[in-house]
């Protein structure tokens, strides 16, 4: 499929997408969210892919839903559309590792996609904020939820309240991002992750991600307990038996994903 506002690379077994609405520092219109549900299920199914890493330009990772697409809508219309429900849906469905490289700003929903990815990389410029409260609104895919889920009460209410930026350093302070990186680094850090979990098994990989993901979503005892029957799962696997003899013959494994 072509895309207009996205751009897709693939290169040894990672996709690289890119947000690209330069002119709107890639403000996420029906278009763009369209195109990036589309391309991600696309890289899910794809064999040759086995990790993905999203990311926008050195200025904005995305400036947040597109205003102007946005400012005329009324109650029904954004009730009827739920514009964002379906791309949300699609990204939380994929299997594969998602890494956001965030450079610049990343805001309303901007911030809340890249916290829908399976960990952010920030560059040192990156700003996060939920600045909705400024246009008589308030975050609606995730910034007063997966925010809060993420770095506390007391952060989340501050930025979802006074519309404040966090510059990178307290992302990172705060449990936000997984790393900053120089401005400039992060596409490259990030596919340099990407390939280190391609690597993998991907057995275990899915494994991990499901079980990480669960800890968001039931009680620790629950969580717990669905993290050792998975454990135990992968006994069952060609690559568990691989990965333990390599370690013990003092070699690298070579995963067959089975
Ligand atoms: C549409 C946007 C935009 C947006 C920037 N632009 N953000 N267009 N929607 N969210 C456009 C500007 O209109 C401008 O276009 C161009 O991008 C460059 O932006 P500037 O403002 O000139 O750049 P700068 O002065 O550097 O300021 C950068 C900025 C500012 C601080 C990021 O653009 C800004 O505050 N943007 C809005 C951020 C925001 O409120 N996001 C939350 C949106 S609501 P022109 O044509 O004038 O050159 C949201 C809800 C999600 O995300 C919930 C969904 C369910």
């Amino acid at each position: 499929m072509a895309y207009e506002s996205i751009i897709v690379e693939i290169e040894d077994e990672v996709a690289l997408i890119r947000l690209n609405r330069p002119d709107a520092l890639n403000a996420l219109n029906k278009q763009l969210l369209d195109e990036l549900a589309a391309a991600l299920t696309e890289a899910d199914q794809n064999d040759k892919v086995r990790c993905i890493v999203l990311t926008g330009s050195e200025k904005a990772f995305a400036a947040g839903a597109d205003i102007k697409e946005m400012a005329d809508k009324s109650f029904v219309d954004v009730f009827t559309e739920d514009l964002f429900t379906g791309p949300t849906e699609a990204i939380l469905r994929v299997r594969k590792p998602i890494i956001a490289a965030v450079s610049g700003y990343a805001l309303g929903g901007g911030c809340e996609l890249a916290m829908t990815c399976d960990f952010i990389i920030a560059a040192e410029n990156a700003k996060f904020g939920q600045p909705e409260i400024n246009l008589g609104v308030i975050a609606g895919i995730g910034g007063t939820q997966r925010l809060t889920r993420f770095v506390g009460k007391a952060k989340a209410m501050d930025m979802n309240l006074t519309g404040r930026f966090m510059d990178a350093a307290e992302a990172e302070r705060s449990g936000l991002v997984s790393r900053v990186v120089p401005t400039g680094k992060v596409v490259a850090e990030a596919l340099a992750a990407a390939q280190k979990i391609a690597e993998k098994s991907q057995i275990s990989v899915r494994a991990a991600k499901e079980s990480v993901n669960r800890s968001y979503e039931t009680t620790l005892r629950e969580g717990l307990l669905f993290e050792r029957r998975l454990f135990n799962a992968l006994f069952a696997t060609e690559d568990q038996k691989e990965g333990m003899s390599a370690f013990l013959e003092k070699r690298e494994p070579q995963f067959r994903d089975k």
